[in-house]
């Protein structure tokens, strides 16, 4: 069996943000070996599944995708082509060698620390012809950040890995297991990829991390600094055009970085600052480090610092021992922060997290009445927001072409989708536009003048 002459790899990636950065970075390595990305899984030699273990409904996901390759692979193999089935993320991490009992035509599958092995494995699999699956769950002394290639990313808008792991060990969750202990990349590593990103034409960098605000990197004399000093020295890049940072955990919203809100003008107005539930008792059992007072309070210094920021946050429904008072604080929380944009979900039970095994489970039932509760305020105030912004002159940063001819899609400095018609060259820039209509989910408007 013989690969095509330039070989495709095609890559799907579930999960968060930080799935998608690494994606990218992957596809870097690949590149750099002289793969061609596809779009199309059925003509791609190499099939990669970049995999998320936060919910059941993510994982399981995974395992149809999985055998739909494994029906492609067998269709190009009648026609004398190898296809080679990789999975790498949060799954493996957390499912090891179960994934190659319920898949085993899968030739390699690598833990989100461990990716940066992925060119060997495939020299490896395409030297060998009974190559038994590789799988790589380590969590590695030295970070993979040091072995990748350039980050090659060329949108006006780029994730920017600065921290990834947690140590907060919430007790629904599985991240802590999944990828590690936290780590902070350094200043120095840090600064040199944005510049790298704004010099191939980033206006708005990213940063991420499962927990962002306890970035903690070393500068380059071996001091600790904190999220706030690394944005200070961000924000100094010339042309760089507006900065965000994802995700934030409440009890480290340091003073120093709430005043970042206030002291630096490209800072977007806009905060993900997930709550969970506003409840304390929940909060507890969730061992979240912060009660809802702590969190009411750290958001009333945010708007003091920007009065025009606009918040978001995440919130899980039906956790173990969860009542309807308590879930009611939940909707007391949301009627006080009145969120401009959230994502909810009903709890997933996950194994090996302490929560999954707490003996007071709440009927699925339940969960799902309490999620259509907050689902319909959640999106209440988001429809609210958005059509409040009616009449409003944005900066919106274009980022891709609309279904209709002449017009493309940007982003707000809220993070919203918004339509404009204008000419196809302002695509990757900053205009200025009136909003004119608005939905749950988009705006829409007429272009002011250039930006
Ligand atoms: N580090 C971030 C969130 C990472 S996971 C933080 O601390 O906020 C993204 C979101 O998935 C979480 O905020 C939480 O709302 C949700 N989530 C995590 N584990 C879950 C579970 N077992 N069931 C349901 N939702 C969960
Ligand atoms: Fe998970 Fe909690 Fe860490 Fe967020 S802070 S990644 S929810 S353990
Ligand atoms: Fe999922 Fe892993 Fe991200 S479990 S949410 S892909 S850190």
């Amino acid at each position: 069996m013989e690969f095509s002459v330039s070989e495709k790899y095609y890559i799907k990636t579930f999960g968060c943000q930080m799935n998608v950065y690494d994606s990218s970075r992957i596809a870097d390595m690949l590149k750099k070996e002289g793969y061609e990305e596809t779009l199309k899984q059925n003509e791609a030699d190499i099939v990669l599944f970049n995999t998320c273990h936060i919910r059941e409904k993510a994982a399981e996901k995974l395992f149809s995708d999985l055998g739909r390759a494994h029906l492609i692979q067998l269709e190009r193999e009648e026609t004398g082509k190898k296809t080679i089935i990789g999975v790498v993320g949060c799954v493996v991490q957390a499912e090891d060698e179960q994934i190659v009992k319920r898949a085993p035509f899968v030739d390699f599958a690598v833990g989100p620390l461990m990716y940066h092995t992925i060119p060997d494995i495939l020299r490896r699999v395409k030297k060998d012809k009974k190559h038994q699956c590789e799988i790589k769950t380590d969590f590695p002394a030295i970070s993979k950040f040091d072995y990748l290639p350039e980050n090659t990313a060329k949108g006006a808008c780029s994730f920017l890995a600065i921290q990834e792991g947690c140590n907060n060990f919430c007790t629904y969750c599985v991240v802590p297991y999944t990828r590690g202990a936290e780590y902070s990349r350094p200043i120095k590593e840090v600064l040199e990829e944005a510049r790298r990103l704004v010099k191939t034409g980033t206006l708005e960098i990213n940063l991420l991390g499962q927990n962002v605000n306890s970035y903690h990197g070393e500068d380059e004399n071996g001091q600790e600094r904190d999220l706030a000093y690394l944005l200070h020295k961000i924000a100094e890049i010339d042309g760089l055009k507006r900065i965000r940072y994802t995700t934030s955990y409440p009890a480290d919203m340091s003073d120093n970085l709430i005043a970042c809100h206030k002291d630096i003008e490209i800072l977007m107005p806009y905060l993900h600052l997930p709550v969970q539930s506003g409840s304390d008792r929940i909060l507890k059992a969730m061992n979240r480090r912060h009660n809802s007072s702590d969190y009411l309070r750290a958001v009333e210094k945010l708007k003091i610092a920007n009065p025009m920021i606009g918040m978001s946050s995440d919130f899980i429904v039906g956790f173990p021992g969860e009542t309807d008072e308590d879930f009611q604080k939940t909707l007391d929380i949301v009627n006080e922060v009145k969120y401009i944009q959230a994502f909810s979900f009903k709890y997933s039970r996950r194994a090996g997290t302490p929560a999954a095994v707490m003996d007071n489970q709440v009927e699925e039932k339940v969960k799902k009445e309490r999620l259509d509760i907050l689902q319909t305020l959640l999106f209440d105030y988001q429809t609210k927001f958005n059509q409040n912004c009616i009449g409003k002159v944005m900066p919106v940063l274009l980022e891709q072409k609309g279904r209709h001819k002449g017009q493309l899609i940007g982003r707000t400095p809220y993070m919203q989708n918004l339509h404009v018609e204008t000419k196809s060259d302002n695509m990757n820039k900053i205009i200025n536009v009136e909003v004119v209509e608005s939905t749950t989910n988009s705006l829409s408007g007429k272009e002011i003048s250039n930006g």
